[in-house]
């Protein structure tokens, strides 16, 4: 039986190791973590992060050949494929902060295999990482391992989105497994074909060499972020001029070279992955004394804070220019819809800056937690701030109650059904609502009463 350990139960380790048991029931998996309180909630009843049909997967195999443990030392004794599916946050501080990928957790996961391991390893880099990382971690495993003891690494980036990680992975659109080119390297690489091969048809799986294999992670979440960039770019364009940038999203996304998905405007892109990995592309180039390619991806980045603080400043202009005093219902607190992940989320941008402007704010989304909610939001106000003007609150009517406007910021299909006739009636007036996702229907809301604003539409 292959054997298979994952070192990172996060987002990415623990949707993918599942899927890999669910699919492989001749693979043992263990997935082991340092956060002893993740552990717990992978073996409980409620699982840390929520996705989509995750709890089936998990449900369907945990204890027979799928393991949540913090014994991570035994599960790397144990395997034949190591995957590190660790956190890469930006660097906060010294050399590259602000802009260069944190790769202690990975080189700290990598030196606990090398020093741990007592038979030869296939190593496979999960985590999305600088290009030449596997060099780096080669030399690491290299210089302190065990006499006689053979360590191959793959480069296997990871593509799921969240929201959509369960189909994501069970349907890829490709699996990506980059080795050196060496005999080794490639029967490496066909081992972890082999797993794959369990329900990717072959065709999908792609193998290439290791540096392609990690900068074509960073090249596909740059190219799809700047597709949004591109299109809130012209939102703007939209607002100016009584276009409507759904109108012109779909014009150009038939054009068959274009295509029709990742056009949706929006109040910008949030999560993980996009802003830290731009980032990382962005100090990547200007290492290698690129730095008009340095300049071209940050501007990616650049203009989607631009969105940001142009919607906001949309609606205290809109509310007479002032929000002081005023209430406002947050809809929507997670980067997306479908998650409970508010890393990066531009609800916490927005809501930061109706703090600032001393409005009292009403926050609901159906999957956030409270305590997430309260961290996000004083990493960047004061705990003071927080307890005098906003109020968490779970359900939308109650959080909708007396407000002045309602700013929606995560596309969770229930804020289209909700029952405006009744929201309105309860707020004062004129009641206003800003649709940051494009997403509600405007000439219903109008008919009703509302005062409606939508990026990218004048009307
Ligand atoms: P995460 O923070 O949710 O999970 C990482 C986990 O690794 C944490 O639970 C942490 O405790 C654990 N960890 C860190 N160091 C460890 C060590 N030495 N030993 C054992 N456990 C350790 O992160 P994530 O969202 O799962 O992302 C992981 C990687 O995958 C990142 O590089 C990210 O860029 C990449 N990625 C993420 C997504 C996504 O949608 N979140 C998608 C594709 C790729
Ligand atoms: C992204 C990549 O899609 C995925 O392949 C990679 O593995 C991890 O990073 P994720 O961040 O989970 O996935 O979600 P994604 O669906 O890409 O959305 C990212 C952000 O862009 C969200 O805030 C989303 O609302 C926003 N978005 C997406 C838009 O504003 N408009 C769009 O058309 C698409």
């Amino acid at each position: 039986m292959t054997k298979i350990c994952c070192i990172g139960a996060g987002y990415v380790g623990g949707p993918t190791c599942a899927v890999i048991a669910y699919k492989c029931p001749n693979v043992q998996v263990t997935i082991v973590d340092l956060n002893q309180a993740r552990i717990d909630a992978w073996n409980s009843g409620n699982l840390p992060i929520y996705e989509p049909g995750l709890d089936e997967v998990v449900f369907a195999c945990r204890g027979k050949n799928l393991f949540f443990s913090t014994e991570v030392d035994k599960a790397i004794v144990e395997a034949d494929l190591i995957f590190v599916s660790v956190n890469t946050p930006t660097k906060k501080s010294g050399i590259g902060a602000g802009f260069a990928a944190d790769l202690a957790y990975v080189e700290s996961a990598t030196r606990r295999i090398a020093q741990v391991a007592t038979s030869s390893k296939i190593v496979i880099e999960k985590s999305t990482v600088p290009c030449r990382t596997a060099e780096s971690m080669r030399t690491i495993l290299e210089a302190n391992s065990h006499d006689g003891i053979r360590f191959d690494i793959l480069s296997n980036p990871e593509f799921l989105a969240e929201g959509t990680a369960v189909p994501d992975l069970m349907k890829p659109d490709r699996v990506l497994i980059g080795s050196l080119q060496t005999p080794e390297g490639i029967k490496a690489q066909q081992a972890l074909a082999a797993v794959y091969a369990n329900w990717v048809p072959k065709e999908k799986i792609i193998t290439m060499n290791l540096w392609s294999s990690e900068l074509s992670k960073l090249a596909a979440n740059a190219l799809l972020a700047q597709r949004i960039s591109s299109i809130n770019a012209l939102s703007a364009i939209c607002e100016a001029t009584g276009a409507d940038v759904d109108e012109v999203a779909y014009a150009c996304g038939l054009d068959t070279r274009i295509g029709p998905k990742f056009l949706k405007a929006s109040v910008g892109f949030g999560g993980s992955c996009f802003q830290k990995d731009i980032l990382n592309l962005v100090y990547l180039s200007e290492s290698l004394h690129l730095p008009e390619v340095a300049a071209y991806w940050k501007q990616v980045v650049d203009m989607n804070e631009y969105q940001k603080s142009r919607f906001s400043q949309r609606i205290v202009k809109r509310l007479f220019n002032t929000i002081t005093n005023k209430n406002i219902t947050v809809f929507g607190f997670a980067f997306k819809k479908n998650t409970g992940d508010t890393r990066e989320s531009a609800a916490i941008t927005l809501v930061n800056y109706f703090l600032q402007e001393r409005a009292n704010i009403s926050i609901y989304d159906p999957k956030v937690d409270d305590d997430q909610i309260r961290a996000d939001i004083t990493e960047l106000a004061p705990v003071e701030a927080f307890e005098k003007q906003i109020k968490v609150v779970h359900d939308p009517y109650q959080a909708a109650k007396g407000a002045d406007a309602i700013v929606v910021l995560t596309e969770w299909d229930e804020f289209k059904t909700l029952n405006y006739e009744q929201i309105y009636a309860g707020m004062n007036k004129p009641a206003f609502i800003f649709d940051g996702r494009l997403i509600l229907d405007s000439k219903k809301l109008r008919d009703i009463g509302f005062q409606v604003e939508v990026i990218g539409k004048t009307l």
